[in-house]
């Protein structure tokens, strides 16, 4: 089997490739006809051998994938970000204490350690705060005359408060962690020109953050995750750079990923105005689910093979490395009807935004649901006449599925 519709040269990992065409037309291609294809690659993905990747396509693939930690690792970095004059291997390596490219059984030790800050009834103890950060962030935005970018007055805003109050940073503070946040992620857009040193610099400069309030909460403990941690280290059972990156992972995942999703679920709003009238009148409970299946603000993750072994009719070779394209699984017309649709009453939605099911299932995800929900209900109540005021504009990544700027306008 063999898909002759990719040109030569064809990658996806291409950060120019999700600018406009949103989902790759090259997807469907793929999911049909070889749905896991070697893509010969030159640029040097970082992590991935510089000779190519397995691009896994279809959703039972990618969720196979997820699951099978013992033939796919994720400890040679999971991140799909480029090689370039920035960004060099060694930056990547460094990044082998964040749980996300850990493998069990340490990645079941620190999991079962930092999910203590994650448990239902922490995520609902949040719930009144942010509703009222949610309510405040959009009354601000309605009192502006003309248009307005909704990624810096709506999207940004309560992801940022919720991570912060999750962690227990302080009001004063918080700015920081989204300026180092969004330091660290768009390598790829020249835009933020974000070079390895500055990138690296904002990674010292959130984890020295972090050990500083760890030792603040060991004087005086507080109800946050960070207090949590702090006892875990006591207790021998996580180190102090596994804490100090875990704050840093947060920080990002927590950001920029709902940041996204909540962005593109209002545009995905204003570009189906049947659905905005059915969420104003509705609320259906399912609405953010479907946010996220149909934008998947993480395109993909990667993963090596541990041992030779075979997937969708390919034989991958051990040390290979796999590309997981949720942006495809989330379209996947085996397992929904009409993928291309945005229907917010989708039930069930098995999507993989949130990621292929495995030991690293996001583990924010109830925390980036309340929010989008918060958001919505709030917009939905306050500034029902939305519209659009131009097109987004995209951020330059193969990675995370972003956009920089989207105008709005109540008039
Ligand atoms: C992991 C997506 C929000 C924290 C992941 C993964 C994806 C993802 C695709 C990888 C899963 C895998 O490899 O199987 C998203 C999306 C979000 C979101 C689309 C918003 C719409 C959040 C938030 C937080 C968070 C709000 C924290 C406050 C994490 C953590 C992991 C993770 C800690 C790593 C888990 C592990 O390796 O065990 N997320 N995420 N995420 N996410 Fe999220």
């Amino acid at each position: 089997m063999h898909c002759p519709a990719l040109p030569d040269g064809f990658d996806f990992t291409d950060p120019d490739l999700l600018q406009s065409r949103v989902p790759l037309p090259e997807f469907a291609e793929l999911r049909r006809a070889e749905p896991v294809r070697w893509i010969p690659q030159s640029q040097g993905l970082a992590g991935f051998a510089d000779e190519g990747y397995w691009a896994v396509t279809r959703h039972a693939d990618v969720k196979y994938v997820s699951t099978h930690p013992e033939l796919f690792s994720s400890t040679l970095n999971t991140a799909i970000i480029r090689f370039n004059e920035h960004i060099e291997r060694d930056a990547i390596d460094a990044q082998r204490l964040i749980l996300l490219n850990m493998d069990p059984p340490e990645h079941t030790r620190v999991r079962q350690i930092v999910q203590r800050g994650f448990t239902p009834r922490s995520v609902r103890a949040l719930e009144d705060r942010l509703r009222a950060r949610a309510e405040g962030i959009v009354t601000a935005a309605r009192a502006r005359s003309g248009p307005f970018d909704f990624v810096t007055e709506v999207a940004c805003e309560l992801p940022l408060q919720a991570i912060a109050e999750l962690i227990g940073v302080p009001q004063e503070d918080r700015s920081k962690i989204f300026d180092w946040s969004n330091r660290m992620i768009a390598y790829d857009d020249p835009e933020y020109a974000i070079t390895e040193e500055v990138g690296a610099q904002s990674a010292a400069e959130i984890i020295a953050y972090a050990m500083n309030m760890a030792a603040e909460r060991k004087r005086c403990p507080a109800h946050d995750i960070v207090t949590t941690l702090v006892a875990a280290e006591d207790e021998g059972n996580l180190n102090s750079d596994e804490f100090g990156f875990f704050v840093l992972m947060l920080a990002v995942a927590g950001n920029e990923t709902t940041r996204n999703a909540i962005t593109h679920g209002m545009h995905a709003f204003l570009t189906h105005p049947a659905q905005w009238d059915l969420f104003k009148r509705e609320r259906p409970a399912t609405t953010a689910e479907e946010i996220v299946r149909w934008a998947t603000p993480v395109n993909a993750f990667q993963r090596t093979a541990t041992q030779d072994t075979e997937l969708g009719g390919a034989r991958i070779g051990k040390g290979d490395r796999v590309g997981l394209f949720y942006a495809s699984a989330n379209h996947d017309p085996e397992v929904f009807a009409s993928p291309d649709a945005f229907d917010i009453t989708r039930d069930p939605n098995p999507h993989l935004g949130f990621g292929g099911g495995g030991p690293h299932f996001c583990l924010g995800k109830s925390l980036a649901v309340l929010e989008i929900d918060l958001i919505f209900n709030a917009l939905a109540d306050a500034m029902p006449s939305l519209r659009l005021a131009g097109e987004p504009r995209r951020l330059r990544s193969a990675w995370i599925n972003g956009v920089k700027e989207l105008r709005v306008t109540t008039g």
